[in-house]
């Protein structure tokens, strides 16, 4: 097969090859279960919506990216937000993944957060600072100059967390995240998240098999955000996942970049009936 049939193939073959299915067992956890469950109340996508699209989000994270090591996307980053700012005032609204992240913290507290794809830790950053407390496991392959950028691994990042106020615990683990995360939480059979960010392998099976891993350990309450889902094939791997999947309400926003979803999980099962999801 000639070099350019074999990448037709290949691009072909992304397209329909069958993606990996979440294992799930029942009696998963619900946030906050220390705390009197008829108090809590689960966020609908309205409010994380407009949360994540507040002027308080971007303040936030404005401030907050100011304190982390200076690199060129903080830079970009805060100079997008302040030209949004000067331009449309108080109208500006759009979200991305710092600002979905500064939402689900504000709303659910989360007291156990996992990221796939941490690189300096611009997102976790975000998660630290608001819930300084909060256990973090982080999975990387640290790939060197990721996005043109230095990416000098865990000790950075830990460096980092410390700086913007976190006192938790802290795992970063490095390799694959294909074979790491599984192997991870084969060993913590117990171990559930709040909250959990997948940004790391961008390709459609990597980034599949990364939230087939974890969905299943993602509490009801929860909320899981994924970044970046107008990149070819990501789309296929959170439709294919999440979005079809009545355990969770989904939301999205492409206004910007690659865009950013994000599912607030309602169910240990499927919920299938308006009465079930009323009765929340
Ligand atoms: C888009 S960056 C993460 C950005 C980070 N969430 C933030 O907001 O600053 C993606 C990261 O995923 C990592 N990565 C890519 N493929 C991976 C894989 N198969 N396993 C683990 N990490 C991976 C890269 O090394 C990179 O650091």
């Amino acid at each position: 097969m000639g070099r350019l049939s074999l990448r037709r193939f290949r691009r072909g073959w992304q397209k329909v090859r069958p993606l990996p299915t979440p294992r799930y067992v029942s009696g998963t956890p619900r946030i906050g279960a220390d705390e009197d469950p008829n108090l809590l109340l689960i966020p609908s996508t309205d409010t994380l919506a407009a949360a994540a699209t507040s002027e308080q989000a971007v303040s936030f994270v404005i401030d907050l990216i100011g304190q982390l090591t200076p690199s060129q996307e903080v830079v970009d980053q805060q100079a997008y937000y302040h030209f949004a700012r000067a331009q449309f005032g108080s109208h500006f609204r759009e979200a991305d993944l710092t600002t979905v992240l500064w939402a689900a913290a504000t709303l659910i507290r989360p007291t156990s957060y996992l990221e796939i794809g941490v690189r300096r830790g611009r997102s976790a950053a975000v998660v630290a600072a608001m819930c300084p407390d909060c256990a973090i496991f982080g999975f990387d392959l640290w790939m060197p100059d990721y996005a043109g950028a230095p990416n000098p691994g865990p000790e950075f990042v830990q460096k980092e967390l410390s700086a913007v106020g976190h006192r938790g615990s802290l795992e970063l683990m490095s390799g694959d995240s294909r074979k790491l995360v599984p192997s991870f939480l084969q060993q913590r059979p117990s171990l559930f998240f709040d909250l959990i960010t997948v940004d790391g392998d961008h390709s459609v099976f990597g980034a599949a098999s990364d939230l087939a891993n974890v969905l299943p350990r993602l509490k009801v309450g929860g909320i899981i955000v994924f970044d970046d889902i107008e990149t070819p094939g990501l789309r296929r791997a959170w439709d294919h996942l999440v979005q079809r999947d009545k355990r969770y309400v989904t939301w999205e926003s492409a206004a910007t970049g690659q865009g950013i979803a994000a599912a607030i999980r309602i169910g240990d099962k499927p919920l299938l009936g308006r009465a079930e999801r009323t009765q929340l």
